[in-house]
């Protein structure tokens, strides 16, 4: 059976074990001079972008190409995708042309039409709901900051309904982390989703918890991450979003109630004096760089991954 990245928690959380670990090694051979060319002919790799990219577009294009694939930038509006044509024709007609697809979109549930229909491994670049690659990349970057995943303390502060919060609980409990979740009433992920996270941690020794008190929620964290309080989408909301999630920015004080050797996560883009201080995100406490070259890493391993288990 083709097997896909739509959300986290299509990985069990051996395989997502398994995915780590072939990016850590795929990160010290970035060429494939051990690991191979799994992308070799070359393959293709379709990637359609209907929400703004700078990560994501120049990480799978260099990741597919040091795969010894070929990348393939589809004009999501040359395409029409949903209007000149349905999700599931351009899924059956991309199937039958490239070896995967990676789409960045909005519906969760367009995403699992392109997955149902193409035939070919479909991997998530972000929607509304979730974002798992960053997650990959996220956890690689904290195994090589703070050794293995299981048991540390993770704290994500802000917008907690985002694609950031949902895939902080599921890859969070995956890796039997402990994640909390500190955002403002209205913006706490849904009970489903905390009730599906905390059914994975149960079978790894993790937990998730929503603790709306940023100060009570990042008390020892080893991983303080935040993301934009206006993602994607939400723009014309920002003004309202910016005092209802000021509490919960970022800032040096807050840092300080973590542990002493916390590190800092933001997915990117930041904006300054907002989510993140400035002197926290270029403070000696940030890996946000560091996160934003793994990706080119994870999704390399993911891509690999998948291609390994493709059914035609
Ligand atoms: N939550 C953000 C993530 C950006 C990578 C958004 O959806 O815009």
């Amino acid at each position: 059976m083709t097997r896909h990245l739509l959300r986290d928690d299509d990985l069990t959380p051996a395989e997502q074990a398994e995915v780590l670990e072939l990016a850590a090694a795929i990160k010290k051979d970035p060429f494939g001079e051990v690991l191979g060319k799994p992308l070799a002919g070359p393959h293709t790799v379709a990637m359609i972008f209907d929400k703004a990219t700078l990560r994501t577009q120049s990480s799978f294009t260099a990741g597919v190409a040091e795969l010894g694939g070929q990348p393939l930038l589809v004009d999501g509006k040359l395409a029409g995708i949903g209007k000149r044509e349905s999700v599931a024709d351009v899924a059956r007609v991309l199937g039958r042309q490239v070896s995967q697809v990676v789409w960045r979109t909005y519906a969760q549930a367009d995403l699992e039409v392109m997955a149902a229909a193409s035939g070919v491994p479909v991997i998530n670049a972000l929607t509304d709901d979730f974002h798992p690659c960053q997650l990959l990349a996220d956890l690689l970057t904290i195994t090589e900051h703070k050794g293995p995943l299981a048991g540390l303390t993770a704290t994500f502060l802000g917008d907690g309904a985002c694609n950031m919060g949902n895939s902080w609980l599921l890859a969070g409990a995956l890796a039997g982390m402990h994640v909390r979740i500190s955002a403002p009433a209205g913006y706490v992920p849904e009970q489903s989703m905390f009730d599906r996270a905390a059914e994975i941690a149960a079978g790894t020794g993790g937990s998730v918890a929503a603790e709306p008190d940023p100060v009570a929620a990042v008390a020892g964290a080893d991983v303080v991450i935040t993301d934009t309080w206006v993602s994607m989408g939400k723009e014309d909301e920002a003004e309202a979003r910016r005092a209802v999630f000021a509490p919960y920015a970022v800032t040096a004080d807050l840092v300080a109630r973590a542990a002493p050797d916390a590190i800092v996560m933001h997915c990117l883009p930041a904006y300054r004096g907002y989510e993140i201080a400035a002197e926290v995100i270029d403070g000696p406490q940030s890996v946000v760089w560091d996160e934003a070259e793994n990706r080119r890493h994870a999704q390399k391993a993911v891509m690999a991954w998948l291609h390994e288990r493709r059914s035609r």
